[in-house]
């Protein structure tokens, strides 16, 4: 049989075939546009609404295998990295392609340190803020503010320019983040501390009182930045698309991340471990369970923290974060709402509707508990998620940027609206 690596595609309409070739094992969209009944038609496209089967790039810096439960960075097992990196050598990795030297991880930290403050003004704007400002909206518009601090970024082209705007995000998003937080409990903001590592400086911006030196704990500093390394990246959900989409029109790294970071503050993306949370506690006790389970079989309610568009197994990183808790709850003592999870995560996974339909907990199932315990207010969650992903959406921004077969994104769509129709003057317009 001859070998060849192409579909033949029969046009039934016509009678008419098409030999497509196949790159990576699967087709272009673009050659399916020849495929027409006559030659003044557009040609056939693909319909995908929500991009369910629809690679949009070619990328080397994540892998997942959504029913095997499988993430790598770069290659690289997530349970392998989150046992034995720091969260700034994975986010060297990510963003580099390859582990860093010792001197390399000191030259990038050392980097990352000296960029953590924020222009005074920046820190003006956070202030003009209302006393209930959700920290999400403040840190996606201090983010964006940002660009105009740095008008030279707008040279995405220029590699050098990247590389100067790069760390200065990575090194300033634990600043804004911690100073949000500061602004919704009333508190003056407190500035880095370049003695302390990328999160032990975090808690310091976050925690600090009057102490002249806050002392992170350690197992809760771990904790931190291994939920910080499950978070910087996974390829291309809607955040990532984000910024590929609004990164693709060349607009700064600054406006591209707050428009990421914006996409990630829905609650069916980044806010869903707010939403865990806010279930856990309406559930309140494990009895109700069983009756909130039924809810949700009938489509009335979303068991938040389950099910995952791309998983349809158990998510890794849940797996690595349940195991994170038990750590963090030997420090911050036993969290009532983590015996709802585990009693609810039992139910659902032996429950028929779930198992039929491959739903398991996701990361955000587990990370809300976590958090709450280390002492972080509900509305702080996604912003936490925002931290790392900063580094995911920068590594996917710069492949997309370097990527020759990119350019601006533009999907197309089926038009179902009305044929060309004459306008009608008001006094005869009916309702
Ligand atoms: C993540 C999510 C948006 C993925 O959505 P998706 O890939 O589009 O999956 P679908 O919405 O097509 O779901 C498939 C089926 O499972 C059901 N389902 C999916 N997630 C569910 C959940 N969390 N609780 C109850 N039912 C769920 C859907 O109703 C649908 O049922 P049907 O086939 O009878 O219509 C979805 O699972 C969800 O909303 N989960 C809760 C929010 C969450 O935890 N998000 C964080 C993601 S990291």
């Amino acid at each position: 049989m001859d070998n060849k690596n192409t579909f033949t595609i029969t046009d039934n309409r016509t009678g008419k075939s098409y030999e497509i070739p196949l790159t990576d094992g699967n087709i272009r969209a673009m050659d399916l546009r020849q495929i027409k009944t006559n030659p003044e038609e557009f040609g056939t496209m693909a319909y995908d609404p929500a991009f369910t089967n629809t690679a949009s790039c070619r990328s080397a810096v994540t892998f997942i295998d959504g029913a095997k439960g499988i993430l790598r960075y770069r290659g690289y097992p997530i349970e392998q990295l989150a046992e034995n990196c720091t969260f700034l050598e994975v986010a060297w990795l990510v963003l580099n392609g390859e582990l860093p030297t010792e001197a390399q991880l000191k030259a990038w930290t050392d980097e990352i340190t000296h960029h953590t403050l924020i222009h005074e003004n920046i820190k003006k704007l956070m202030e003009g803020f209302r006393y209930d400002a959700h920290p999400m909206g403040m840190f996606i518009s201090s983010v964006a503010a940002l660009s105009t601090f740095y008008p030279e970024a707008k040279n995405v082209r220029d590699a050098e320019v990247r590389k100067a705007e790069i760390p200065r995000l990575i090194a300033k998003v634990p600043t804004i983040a911690a100073w949000a937080y500061r602004h919704s409990i009333g508190q003056r903001y407190v500035y880095p501390d370049n003695n302390l590592s990328y999160t032990a400086n975090f808690m310091n911006m976050l925690w600090r009182k009057v102490e002249s030196k806050y002392a992170a704990n350690p197992v809760l500093a771990r904790a931190l930045y291994v939920l910080f390394i499950l978070h910087i990246d996974h390829e291309q959900n809607c955040s990532a698309n984000t910024m590929r989409a609004v990164g693709s029109s060349e607009a700064d790294p600054y406006a591209t991340t707050a428009a990421a970071a914006a996409a990630l503050s829905g609650p069916l993306h980044g806010g869903a471990n707010e939403k865990v949370l806010r279930m856990l506690r309406e559930i309140g006790h494990k009895d109700n369970i069983p009756a909130y389970i039924e809810r949700c079989k009938k489509g009335e309610l979303k068991l938040m923290g389950f099910g995952h568009r791309v998983y349809k197994n158990y998510d890794p990183r849940a797996r690595i974060i349940k195991r994170t808790a038990e750590e963090v709850f030997e420090v911050t003592g036993r969290n009532p709402q983590l015996d709802i999870a585990l009693e609810l995560e039992k139910i659902a996974l032996e429950d028929e509707y779930f198992v039929k339909r491959k739903l398991y907990p996701n990361v955000d199932f587990y990370s809300g508990i976590i958090y709450q315990a280390m002492g972080f207010d509900t509305k702080m969650f996604t912003v936490l998620f925002a931290i790392p992903r900063t580094v995911g959406w920068l590594a996917q921004w710069q492949e997309m940027i370097t990527d020759k077969e990119q350019k601006i994104a533009r999907p197309r769509q089926v038009y179902v609206g009305y044929d060309q129709r004459d306008f009608v003057p008001m006094e005869q317009r009916t309702s």
